[in-house]
Parts: C-alpha cells; sequence; structure tokens
C-alpha cells in the first residue's frame, strides 16, 4: 500500500472518530475540510459546494484562500460533477473548458459529489499547485468519503436546498 493511501486511511479513521457523536450536516462538512486539507501538503483548497436550491451551488465550509461563491451547476468543474453525479478529475484545469479560476496557483482538481437517493447534494472539491497531484489513490477514498457522508447526511442536506 502507498503512503498515500496509509495517509487516507489515517484520515478517514479520524474523520469518522470526530463524526462519531452528535453532528450535523455542517459540522460534518467543516471537520472534513479541516481534517483532509491539514493531512496533505499538497492539498491548498479543500471544501465543499453545497447545492442550495436546483441546479445552483453555494460555497462552504472549506479551508484555504478565497472561492467563488456561486456556481450554477453548468459551470465549471464543480458544475460537471454536479450535473454529471460522477467525479471529476482534472489534471491540468487550463485545458478544462469553462474551469472556473477562483485561484491563479490551481493547477490540478479533483471534485467528487455527494449524493442522496441520486439527487446532488454537494460536492467535495479539492485543489493543488501541483500538476496532476490527484490520482485513482484520492479518487477511491474521497468517493467512499463522500459515499459515507450522503448515507448519514444525505436526507438532513436534501431538507436544506430551497426552491
Ligand atoms: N475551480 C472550480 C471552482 C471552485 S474553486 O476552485 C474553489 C471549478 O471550476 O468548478
Amino acid at each position: 500500500m502507498n503512503n498515500k493511501a496509509n495517509e487516507y486511511d489515517a484520515v478517514l479513521d479520524r474523520i469518522r472518530a470526530l463524526l462519531e457523536g452528535p453532528c450535523d450536516w455542517t459540522a460534518a462538512m467543516a471537520t472534513v475540510s479541516c481534517e483532509l486539507h491539514h493531512a496533505f501538503d499538497s492539498f491548498h483548497w479543500t471544501g465543499f459546494y453545497r447545492t442550495v436550491r436546483p441546479s445552483h451551488l453555494q460555497i462552504g465550509p472549506y479551508q484555504g484562500g478565497h472561492g467563488c461563491l456561486d456556481i450554477p451547476f453548468e459551470k465549471g468543474v464543480c458544475g460537471k460533477a454536479a450535473t454529471t453525479g460522477e467525479t471529476q478529475l482534472v489534471d491540468d484545469v487550463t485545458s478544462f473548458p469553462g474551469h472556473i479560476a477562483c485561484s491563479t496557483s490551481t493547477i490540478s482538481e479533483i471534485v467528487v459529489p455527494v449524493l442522496s437517493n441520486g439527487h446532488v447534494v454537494a460536492v467535495l472539491d479539492v485543489d493543488s499547485d501541483l500538476a496532476a497531484n490527484f490520482d485513482q489513490t484520492d479518487r477511491a477514498y474521497l468517493e467512499l468519503l463522500c459515499r459515507e457522508l450522503g448515507d448519514r447526511f444525505g436526507a438532513q442536506a436534501i431538507g436544506l436546498i430551497g426552491d
């Protein structure tokens, strides 16, 4: 097993332990952002965009520098993940049509949807200053984490989506 997988095993265990007690969806997203962001030096923006009304994402919670506040489903890497319900793994954001540049230093990015009953309730977005920083190990662990979040908090998250 590679070092990255070991670090993911450790950080996912920490997250599960931290979320064991009373915890709502916002507390969970804040804790996940914090733990992931500090586990990997190569993550320079780590956080969530939530579906706040049909086909519309809004920022937070997150760790890192300022990000765009609102993203319609048809825009950017986050929007693509939200529209398709599938993980987007981008080695070089300059070659992704419609990429939204919140930080000029971002080169690679992974966006994983959080699903509940087939609805995208949020996306987890991680950006890196390094080219091609994300691989199938990141995808597998972040998808596992987002499945666990959707299973536990999905109903609560759907209840927060407005008209
Ligand atoms: N780059 C993303 C926007 C979010 S920020 O990078 C924090 C996108 O294209 O969807």
